[in-house]
């Protein structure tokens, strides 16, 4: 059988709205509330180096409004580390960061940057913070998170959803079935895939329905739908799609 299919709602662009006008509406602590009421399983949020969107009280508001565990993405800095070690999320995510991208724009080089990473992760995991690592579904980038000791990895599916969106079926079947194969073999060797990014309800079942991942982690989308749905809406649609697709 399928292992269940957990969903991580990531809430950064309610903050983004928010922010955009400087004062507290909407806040991102109703929308944990609501993602919890609705099934959700998990909050996410990104604490970016700029604060563009979550901030930094964000986080433990979100924690208090919630018994949903915090996956907190974060760049492998000491700043964000000794932020993860003083609020002990559930898990954290370590993410590549560039202060000019608009969002997370590709996998970390996990493989390249090995020495750098191994103190952050081992910190993390030493304060039971369960580490993930963002990457590219590659056999390089599987083997730097086997060498790391990390618990789970996050495959970036923003290719995957960039193809799907300039209609090339050929190029979309090639990402999933990367995903696919990387999902398998990290399960083989005892990690935990996960995958988010650039999931809609058009793209998320093909993804959704490959075994071995635990856990999509889906904002942007989400957020942009509830504008139009509810939150609430967008979010049990998204559960339907992914139960669905199992
Ligand atoms: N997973 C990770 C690690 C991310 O950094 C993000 C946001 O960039 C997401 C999932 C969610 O992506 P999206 O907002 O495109 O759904």
């Amino acid at each position: 059988m399928n292992r269940p299919l957990r969903l991580g709602v990531n809430i950064d662009h309610v903050a983004t709205i928010r922010n955009a006008r400087g004062g507290d509406h909407p806040d991102p602590v109703r929308a944990a509330e609501i993602v919890a009421s609705v099934g959700g399983d998990g909050i996410t949020a990104h604490l970016r180096e700029d604060r563009r969107h979550i901030r930094d009280e964000d986080l433990r508001r979100i924690q208090d409004a919630t018994d949903l565990p915090l996956n907190l993405e974060m760049a492998a800095t000491d700043e964000m580390l000794a932020i993860a070690l003083a609020h002990r999320p559930h898990a954290a995510c370590i993410v590549p960061e560039k202060r000019e991208e608009r969002t997370t724009e590709g996998g970390l080089d996990a493989a390249g940057q090995h020495n750098h990473l191994q103190r952050y992760v081992d910190s993390l995991r030493e304060a039971d913070i369960r580490v993930s690592l963002f990457i590219e579904a590659s056999e390089r980038q599987l083997d730097a998170a086997l060498r790391l000791g990390v618990p789970v990895v996050e495959f970036h599916t923003g290719e995957y959803a960039h193809a799907q969106l300039d209609g090339d079926s050929e190029r979309t079947a090639r990402e999933l079935k990367r995903i696919a194969d990387m999902a398998a073999l990290a399960s083989k060797n005892g990690i935990e895939p996960h995958a988010g990014h650039g999931l809609t309800y058009e793209n998320v079942q093909p993804i959704a329905a490959i075994p071995q991942l635990a856990e999509l982690n889906i904002g942007h989308y989400l957020v942009g739908e509830a504008v139009f749905v509810g939150l609430e809406e967008a979010v049990r649609r998204m559960r339907d799609l992914m139960d669905e697709a199992r």
